[in-house]
């Protein structure tokens, strides 16, 4: 029997749901999309009407925050008075920042951006949204709310924000002139706020260029936590010291071995394919069905020590998951085999 919580609910009606292919699909354009955000620094003075400014804060207000007390506070500045004192007093605090306060370390950090203590962009740009930290807030009656996790909250509105504007087909520059306390002053907000960065917002300049820089790889951003151990016959997630990769993820010498032939939300089944003296790097196998198509001569190393196994042609087998194990083909044919993983 259900118990009614103690709390006002709603039904979850918005929820959508995708087929895995849809799934996959949206968020590869997506990823697409996303992947030709870059900062700019050199804007435009385009107008860009506000409503749409207005959207992307709306966006930025779904964003999760640390137990709904939703810690942000955004000033939309277009006037060009407020853009030029906003310009002058960042300029004041970059320039301490280049001539004085920044360690050698940091400059060189910022050398391939090419930045420096010159902001035109504060000025050229038809919006500066000065995005604000509120460190505690206020209930009707003037009593004061502790706010908590108010930087993760507010970061997380910021990526929204840019996110939103840069789906909207804007240009943004997360911008930190350090200190910023001028901000308060200029926009006349409360010292219980702390601004947190200055978003400038509009179109690139028609010859805007951006620096050269790389993204991290898939591989060097990510390690599959996911550890299945089997434990008395039942299957727990844990995470282990050293975190590996899944089969799928697992490659040799940096090319994959394994294909994905069929995914959905009960089973992936996966073919992994040897030819001599190829391996499949140390991974952990979450509980599955394997199943030999062509055989071959494999070493196998796990926790248990070394050895070599001759897989036959049909064996098949099933396992509760293996901690970590590398494997290599010694024999001198390919072989071929499929994983099976219910989800
Ligand atoms: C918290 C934060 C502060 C930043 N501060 C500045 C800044 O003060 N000036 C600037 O020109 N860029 C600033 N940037 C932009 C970064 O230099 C830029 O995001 C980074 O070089 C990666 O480039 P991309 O955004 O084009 O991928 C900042 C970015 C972040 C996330």
């Amino acid at each position: 029997m259900t118990t009614e919580p103690d709390y006002p609910t709603i039904p979850l009606e918005n929820y959508h749901e995708y087929p895995i292919e849809e799934m996959r699909e949206r968020l590869r354009s997506f990823y697409e999309d996303m992947s030709r955000r870059r900062t700019v620094r050199e804007f435009s003075d385009r107008p860009v009407p506000r409503d749409i400014i207005e959207t992307a804060l709306m966006v930025a207000n779904t964003a999760p925050s640390g137990a709904n007390l939703q810690p942000w506070h955004f000033v939309v500045v277009s006037g060009a008075e407020t853009k030029k004192k906003i310009r002058e007093a960042a300029e004041v605090e970059e320039r301490e920042f280049y001539e004085h306060r920044a360690p050698e370390e940091w400059l060189a950090a910022l050398a391939p951006l090419g930045t420096d203590s010159d902001k035109p962009f504060l000025e050229t740009a038809p919006y500066l949204i000065a995005v604000f930290l509120q460190k505690f807030g206020y209930l009707d009656d003037g009593r004061k709310v502790k706010h908590y996790y108010p930087t993760e909250s507010t970061g997380l509105a910021t990526g929204m924000l840019i996110t939103a504007l840069h789906q909207a087909g804007l240009a943004t520059l997360t911008h930190t002139p350090s200190p910023m306390k001028f901000l308060n002053e200029i926009l006349g907000r409360p010292t219980s706020e702390r601004p947190f960065l200055l978003l400038v917002v509009g179109y690139p300049a028609e010859d805007a260029r951006v620096p050269d820089i790389k993204r991290k790889t898939l591989d060097s951003l990510r390690t599959s936590a996911v550890i299945v151990l089997a434990v008395g016959g039942i299957a727990v997630s844990g995470f282990a010291a050293e975190l590996l990769p899944d089969p799928l993820a697992a490659g040799w010498e940096g090319e994959a071995v394994c294909e994905r032939l069929h995914e959905d939300e009960d089973t992936r089944v996966l073919r992994c394919t040897f030819p001599p003296g190829v391996g499949h790097e140390r991974h952990f196998h979450a509980p599955h069905f394997g199943y030999v198509i062509v055989g071959g001569r494999m070493q196998i190393t796990d926790a248990e020590g070394m050895r070599t196994v001759d897989l036959a042609d049909d064996l098949s087998w099933h396992s509760d998951g293996i901690e970590w194990h590398e494997v290599l083909n010694v024999g001198d044919s390919t072989a071929t085999y499929l994983i099976v993983e219910p989800r």
